[in-house]
Formats: structure tokens, sequence, C-alpha cells
């Protein structure tokens, strides 16, 4: 019998790509679905660790405090107060989320978060020396929606062990 002759390049040049791809695959897979999974409730739960829990949580509590601050200040006339909450509120507020942890959101949490960051800086560039009152709470409506639809679809849930 002639003997079999393996050539290892061929094997571990196919190997690669196998693994490339399913590399690849998985990323666009968890970049779509994030790290989710089924809840009690109708919603779905992303999982998270502690740390990122809180942050996320963090930015929540910073975004209700931005809408308190905005609506006092149209009642107030103080626009100075709307448009700096309105900023603060804005896309500056997501810069600390990094790729690893972005990977783990939902895509439609993450586009539904950014359409609410770049709403707060539409608002913040739209107050202008006196504006309409009625603009502004019809801005502010229009992104409190964003809120509710986010919340009656997603809620987190923490896993410490085996995630980063
Ligand atoms: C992209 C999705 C998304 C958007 C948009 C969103 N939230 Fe949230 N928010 C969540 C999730 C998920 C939770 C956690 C809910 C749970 O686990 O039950 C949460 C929790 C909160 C909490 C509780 C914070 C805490 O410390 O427990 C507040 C307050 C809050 N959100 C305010 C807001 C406000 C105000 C807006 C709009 C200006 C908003 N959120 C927009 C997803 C979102």
């Amino acid at each position: 019998m002639p003997p079999v002759k393996i050539n290892r390049f061929k094997i571990w040049f196919y190997f690669s790509i196998i693994i490339w791809i399913l590399t690849l695959g998985s990323w666009v897979f968890y970049f779509i679905s994030g790290s989710t999974v089924k809840s009690t409730d109708s919603r779905t739960e992303i999982v998270l660790n502690t740390k990122q829990r809180d942050l996320i949580l963090y930015e929540m509590r910073t975004l209700l405090e931005s809408v308190n601050h905005i609506i006092d200040g149209v009642a107030e006339e103080d626009y100075a107060k709307v448009q700096a909450n309105a900023k603060r509120a804005g896309m500056q507020l997501s810069e600390e989320i990094n790729p690893v942890f972005m990977n783990k959101l939902p895509l439609s949490f993450k586009q539904l978060g950014v359409k609410v960051h770049k709403n707060f800086d539409n608002l913040a560039e739209s107050i202008g020396e006196k504006p309409d009152p009625k603009m502004v709470l019809k801005k502010i409506g229009a992104i409190t929606s964003s809120c509710v639809a986010c919340h009656s679809t997603y809620k987190l849930t923490v896993k410490d062990w085996g995630t980063h």
C-alpha cells in the first residue's frame, strides 16, 4: 500500500479558514442578538455582569434626571437649564460603553439607545434665545416614547461567572 500523503499545510489552512468563519459568524450573531435569554414576562432579558448593569442603570437615572430638569426648565422659562440637561443626556453619555460590552446589547437596543441620545443632542441644538415651549415639550414627548418602547421590550439580568 502506498503511504497516504497528508498535506499538513492544506489541513491547517482549511482549519484556520473554518475557525475564522465561525469567529466572524458568532461575532455577527452576537452583534444582532446580543447576550439575551427569555424573560419570565414578555420582555427580552439582557445578560450583563454587575459592573455593566450598574453602568446602564446609572445612565438611565441620568436620563430621568435630565428629563426632570428639562420639564422644570420649560416651566421656569430657564432655557439654559433645558439646553444643558439635553446636552448631558446626548451622545456623550454613552461614551463609556466599550465594544465588547456593546456586543452584549441586542441591535435594536443599541439603535433605540442611539436614537434617544441623538434626539437629546438635537433638542440641545434647537434651543435658541427664546424657544417655543410647545416645541420643547413635543421633542421631550417624542424622546420619552422611546424610553417607553425600550422598557416594554427589554430588562436586565446579572450573571457574573464567565462574563467580562
Ligand atoms: C435602549 C433601551 C432603553 C432606553 C431607550 C431607555 N431605557 Fe431606561 N432602562 C432600560 C432597561 C433595560 C432598564 C432595566 C429595566 C429592568 O431590568 O427591568 C432601564 C431602567 C431604567 C431606570 C431604572 C434605573 C435604576 O437605577 O433602577 C430608569 C429611571 C430609566 N430606565 C429611565 C429611562 C429614561 C428616562 C429613558 C428615556 C429618556 C430611558 N430610560 C430610555 C432600557 C432603556
